[in-house]
């Protein structure tokens, strides 16, 4: 039943705070096996559906296969279609405007599924739901949505759903603490190949424009014992591919008592007999080269590298809060280049920060000549409310900005295709992950350096296959098996 609101008392809600989210104490995190499904909501969902649709990157990506972890323990089903749900979640992201407005977008358009089903229930989670201007909107205008669970609340989705069930106001639990780590909520993975594994939460780096820090709380490193514990039971589920998931992973285990480096924790991960290990994301300012001396050691370390820089120009970085010199970079990555063969190496940008000039914008251009990166995510910059850049002055147009993406996206597709061709005759290993999206005829893979290869034939999915490239576009590679 669709809810009504007519008078907001925003008081009554936990709403989140920004100012609260931005606050890191030296408190120490706590780690903690805290989920519960409680008796009211046991089974709950037995011979009920449930769809999770998740917006944002890989540590949304995660937390949504928590998210259907606990739906699955309460009895629902998992559905990869929202038509023939009993409930639904929208994971959603933040971290640009028109990230925030498809959610809206969707918002509006699950209208129509709750007339056709009055007894679905709606909810809205991930970062957005950290923020204040869109949960007073949620609650003012969106009368379909039943809850607003917090990133920090996930563990308590089921009882934010036994407090669904017997209220009749939108329930919204937010919570704007800094975060704990809690250790003992289910998931149900997406893939039975390749498995996300968490290393650390949240983020302390604060970029101006970034609203990361304040939707994901202050970064806490799991222990390793954690790690390594997760990574021996996927083993033991025979996956294949594992990939070491953080905002910032150079930074793992400054936050520990153990101060345990990145480096390290990569080297007793890689010890163990795990097909293909990958990491992300890797931060350019905390990079440091012994990453590439345990890479070397180590050859389930697949290498390919997510490096975002976000501009080319000293100037610009020191106004994000990346403080950085470019040369420092162009040397680690001439490092990087020399050390691991067939490195594949892909990037953030942004473009028309405020008052980015046409000149710091060369630099960027300039930049991506020099490293000729095989692939970059190209963003417009999007102001956030409650960062620092939001209130930066700018005078860049918004054509300007358009145009520099513009150009800069002819630099990222010449260079994507002419790194793509080096491959051509070359015979890559491929981990097989089913057919191919837009051809049913051919499967599809990734190489070790994270290009994907289609190629016909006869393989089963998780298998490593050898194929020999024979063609190469900006976004992927076409091969023949190898027979063995
Ligand atoms: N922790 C990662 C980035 C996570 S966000 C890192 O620091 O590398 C992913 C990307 O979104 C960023 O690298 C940046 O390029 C982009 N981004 C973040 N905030 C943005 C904003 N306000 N406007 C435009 N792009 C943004
Ligand atoms: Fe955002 Fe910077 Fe943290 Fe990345 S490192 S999540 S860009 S604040
Ligand atoms: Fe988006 Fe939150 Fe990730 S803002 S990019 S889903 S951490």
């Amino acid at each position: 039943m669709a809810k009504t609101f007519k008078k907001i008392d925003f008081d009554k809600y936990f709403m989140p705070d920004l100012k609260k989210a931005r606050s890191r104490k030296q408190s120490a995190v706590v780690y903690n096996d805290c989920f519960t499904i409680p008796v009211n909501i046991q089974g709950y969902g037995k011979n009920k559906n449930a769809y999770v649709r998740t917006y944002g990157c890989q540590s949304n990506v995660r937390d949504g296969e928590t998210l259907k972890g606990i739906l699955e323990a309460i009895g629902y089903q998992i559905v990869d279609d929202e038509k023939n749900a009993d409930l639904i979640i929208l994971n959603t992201c933040a971290i640009r405007e028109n990230a925030e407005q498809k959610v809206f977008g969707e918002i509006g358009f699950l209208k129509q599924l709750k007339v056709s089903n009055p007894n679905l229930i709606f909810g809205i989670a991930g970062c957005m739901s950290q923020e204040k201007h869109v949960v007073e909107r949620i609650l003012s205008r969106c009368d379909n949505v039943d809850f607003v669970i917090g990133t920090h609340n996930i563990f308590r989705l089921p009882q934010v759903l036994e407090n669904v069930i017997l209220s009749q106001n939108t329930v919204v639990e937010v919570w704007s603490k800094e975060g704990d780590i809690i250790e003992n909520t289910p998931s149900y993975r997406d893939s039975k190949i390749k498995a996300w594994v968490n290393i650390m939460y949240g983020c302390d780096k604060f970029c101006t424009y970034c609203i990361v820090p304040y939707t994901r709380g202050k970064q806490r490193s799991r222990t390793k014992e954690d790690i390594l514990a997760e990574i021996h039971s996927l083993i033991d589920q025979g996956y294949q591919e594992i990939t070491l998931l953080g905002q910032n992973v150079n930074s793992y285990g400054k936050d520990l008592d153990s101060k345990l480096k990145f480096a390290d924790l990569l080297d007793e991960v890689a010890s163990l007999p795990i097909a293909r290990i990958r990491f992300t994301t890797s931060n350019p300012f905390d990079w440091t080269n012994d990453i590439i001396d345990v890479m070397k050691k180590h050859p389930n370390i697949m290498p390919y590298l997510h490096l975002p820089v976000q501009s080319g120009s000293e100037n610009i970085l020191k106004r994000m809060n990346r403080v950085m010199s470019i040369d420092q970079y162009l040397s680690n990555i001439a490092y990087i280049k020399a050390n691991i063969p067939n490195v594949a190496i892909s990037t953030d940008i942004i473009v028309g920060f405020p008052n980015e000039t046409e000149e710091e914008f060369q630099a960027t251009l300039d930049l991506y000549d020099k490293v000729q990166y095989d692939n970059a995510y190209t963003f417009i910059y999007s102001p956030r409310e409650g960062t620092p850049a939001a209130i930066m002055e700018d005078n860049v147009s918004m054509d300007a900005k358009i145009d520099r993406l513009n150009r800069l996206n002819e630099k990222v597709k010449t260079y994507a295709k002419a790194n793509n061709d080096k491959y051509v005759g070359q015979t890559l290993s491929v981990l097989v992950e089913g057919p191919s999206k837009t051809n049913p005829d051919v499967w599809t893979g990734y190489s070790p350096n994270w290009k994907v290869v289609n190629f016909p034939g006869n393989v089963t999915p998780g298998s490593t296959v050898q194929v020999k490239i024979v063609a190469a576009n900006r976004f992927s590679l076409m091969g023949e098996l190898v027979e063995n």
